[in-house]
């Protein structure tokens, strides 16, 4: 049965745009009065509503009332839903002049949230996951990749990426698992970075394939996390097992991107600290620059350099980074339009970088933009001009959300 979806005062497919660059508003492609043609979650057509009424007499219609922006899904492509307890300590420490570092070495960061998180059961998880998922849904982010990395030990990983499974059963949002074992070593494991990442690559990595866990592995490269060779080794290991690539590059110190490209990873994240070597290298690839804003507000630390990248050449997308330490807001939307404003980024390109451009770094062409083939997933701001979403910094949210799954 098809359904026609409208009328929408505007629709923005996001059509027709590359997929790496700079965007002027100028480029975006509007329909006035324009509807969706659905059969079976999939989009057979994005045309103006009268026309595709005409054209397909027998659609089920789904009428809109009242003016509203149709816009494709947004696609958070680095999330650490998964996770137990609170990190408020930490919070106030650093606002109290402590640094994200000097907190990880006194006991509290990653680790904390590693002690809470194994505390929880696999189904606490999966609920408290569940929660999160139904917010971000309702936020418009109708794909969500979410992280393990609370775990490290290949039983509180599986766990985690269990959990993930679970909570992805029951919801209509899509669910992107990566496994972030690699997060930091765990302060229990004897023996060095480098003999814990092959333990990993010995013991957690085949079950992760065996199970069908994750098909993505994330590494984080940083002071008092993992050093740049280590993380070849352990990324050039796991590619050979057949699971795709990401990073946490760049945050503090340089290093990581590097590591991504070299590595060809499908995404660097984080970059606040990369300069103009490292703008050229991931500008140059095929590595999507992804910039989490969250964690900048959360640390009160510059942005990413999402300007430079996006003049240079990069695939630039946005994610939330949710987490309980450095980005505990997890408000994707809110936090882009913020850094929009300090970054100078056209809505052009913030609505790239939070669709099909972040789709780009979790490689899935099949959804990010409203035409023909595509995922009916879709969101309507409640309002007459695509340029009120960002205005109101975070605050307008959709008035109705739809994914393949619920859109037939
Ligand atoms: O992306 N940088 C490393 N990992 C996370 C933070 C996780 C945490 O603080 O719990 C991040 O910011
Ligand atoms: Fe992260």
């Amino acid at each position: 049965m098809k359904k026609l979806t409208g009328p929408f005062t505007q629709i923005l497919p996001l059509t027709g745009l590359p997929i790496k660059g700079a965007l002027k508003d100028e480029q975006l492609h509007i329909i006035a009065n324009g509807g969706v043609l659905i059969e079976d979650g999939l989009i057979l057509a994005v045309d103006d509503f009268e026309k595709l009424r005409t054209n397909y007499p027998s659609a089920q219609i789904e009428e809109i009332t009242g003016d509203h922006v149709l816009l494709p899904g947004f696609v958070d492509c680095h999330t650490h839903l998964c996770f137990a307890g609170s990190r408020a300590k930490d919070y106030a420490m650093r606002n109290a002049g402590k640094s994200y570092l000097e907190i990880a070495v006194s006991g509290g960061g990653i680790w904390d949230s590693v002690t809470q998180t194994r505390l929880a059961t696999e189904t606490e998880l999966s609920n408290l996951l569940a929660k999160r998922i139904a917010r971000h849904l309702a936020e418009g982010v109708t794909t969500i990749e979410i992280k393990s990395g609370y775990g490290l030990s290949v039983t509180e990983e599986l766990k985690q990426l269990k959990a993930i499974h679970q909570a992805a059963n029951k919801t209509h949002a899509h669910i992107v698992p990566t496994c972030l074992a690699a997060h930091i070593k765990p302060k229990d494991f004897d023996g060095v970075e480098s003999e814990y990442l092959k333990y990993l690559l010995n013991e957690l990595l085949p079950k992760i394939k065996q199970q069908d866990l994750a098909n993505r592995v994330d590494v984080f490269i940083e002071q008092n996390a993992f050093n740049t060779s280590d993380a070849l080794f352990y990324l050039s290991r796991a590619k050979q097992m057949g699971f795709e690539a990401t990073v946490h590059a760049d945050q503090f110190t340089t290093g990581g991107s590097e590591v991504a490209v070299k590595a060809r990873a499908a995404s660097a994240d984080h970059l606040e600290a990369s300069g103009d070597y490292e703008i050229k290298l991931l500008a140059n690839s095929d590595t999507v620059a992804v910039t989490l804003p969250g964690a900048s507000l959360g640390l009160g630390m510059g942005y990413a350099p999402a300007r430079k990248l996006l003049d240079a050449g990069a695939c630039l997308a946005i994610a939330s980074d949710w987490n309980p330490g450095s980005a505990p807001m997890g408000d994707l939307l809110m936090q882009a339009s913020v850094m929009a404003a300090a970054e100078k980024l056209s809505t052009a390109e913030v609505f790239a970088g939070l669709t099909y451009r972040a789709a780009q770094a979790l490689k899935l062409n099949d959804r990010g933009i409203l035409t023909k083939g595509k995922l009916a997933d879709m969101q309507a701001y409640p309002c007459n001009d695509y340029r009120e979403i960002l205005y109101h910094q975070g605050k307008l949210k959709p008035a109705r959300v739809w994914t393949a799954e619920n859109n037939d």
